[in-house]
């Protein structure tokens, strides 16, 4: 095993899509990696290879961080380690495509749990040590998604409007601390996140999207600069700003027909 390091990144969701670059570039740059999700398989074999091309430590944590307690016994773990993490990436996430009144709730709580709850716990738990060494990252996913409301997709739209405002809130909350807390917005992005969503034979997902590499690489970025919130593309930056502007009304009719 390799030695214990100081400074670790710990990325969620680091199985697949844009968790597994978010990892694959922190690791380019140094950062020995706690790897987070619940496919181990896919997690070894991102460490092996992470290993071999940059000589970093890694750590595989196999955890649904949708069960209730379990970002808490995550915590235990890389806790009774000593894993100091200096960088946290708060990737993890998934969809729900279907009408609210007709969802299964057992997997709508799941998603509460995964894109808030967890999120927001681990958020918690690894401030009082970011803090008192006056040095850390925070990244977490929002999407474009955050801007307004879902119809189609009503709580996973309600879930990442709750990463914006929170993460918002945390960022300027810290200024001055040496602690930053990004939020980071992707529009739809090439990963399994359509697949899982139940939305693999929608257009928007057969659309010519942009690369899970390019959306980490922006995402990252931003939070080494200590940006509050970066939202990917050109479209989707007028498209957020331009829900601002438009009547609730027209925001609904019209996302409304993009996620039918
Ligand atoms: N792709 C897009 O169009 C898009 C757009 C905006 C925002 N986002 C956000 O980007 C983030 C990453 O998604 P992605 O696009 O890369 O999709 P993805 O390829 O489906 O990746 C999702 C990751 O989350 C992990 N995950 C899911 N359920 C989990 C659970 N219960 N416990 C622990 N880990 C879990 C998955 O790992 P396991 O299945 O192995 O657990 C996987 O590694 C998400 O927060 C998503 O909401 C994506």
């Amino acid at each position: 095993m390799p030695p214990l390091q100081k400074s670790w990144a710990l990325v969620t969701g680091a199985s697949s899509g844009i968790g597994v670059e978010f990892a694959r570039i922190l690791a380019s740059q140094g950062y020995p990696l706690v790897l987070v999700a619940r496919r181990e398989e896919n997690l070894r074999t991102l460490a092996k290879e992470l290993e071999s091309a940059h000589g970093i430590a890694t750590r595989v944590l196999v955890s649904d961080l949708s069960a209730i307690g379990a970002a808490e016994a995550l915590w235990e773990q890389v806790r009774e380690a000593g894993l100091e993490i200096d960088a946290l990436i708060n990737n993890a996430g998934f969809g729900d495509h279907g009408h609210f009144s007709q969802s299964d709730w057992e997997r709508t709580h799941q998603m509460l749990q995964l894109n808030i709850v967890a999120l927001t716990a681990l958020t918690r738990f690894v401030l009082p040590s970011m803090l008192a060494r006056k040095q850390g990252y925070i990244l977490n996913v929002a999407s474009t998604a955050a801007f307004q409301p879902g119809p189609g997709m009503a709580v996973y739209f309600a879930t990442k409007s709750y990463v914006l405002s929170f993460t918002e809130a945390l960022w300027s909350e810290l200024q001055g601390s040496g602690v930053i807390a990004t939020t980071l917005c992707p529009g739809p992005t090439q990963s399994e996140f359509f697949a899982a969503a139940n939305m693999g034979g929608r257009s928007m997902a057969k659309r010519k999207l942009p690369s899970s590499r390019e959306v980490a690489e922006l995402g990252l970025r931003a939070m080494f600069a200590g940006k509050r919130t970066v939202v990917h593309g050109l479209a989707n930056r007028i498209l957020a700003a331009s829900n601002r502007l438009v009547p609730r009304g027209a925001v609904l009719s019209v996302t409304r027909k993009m996620l039918e």
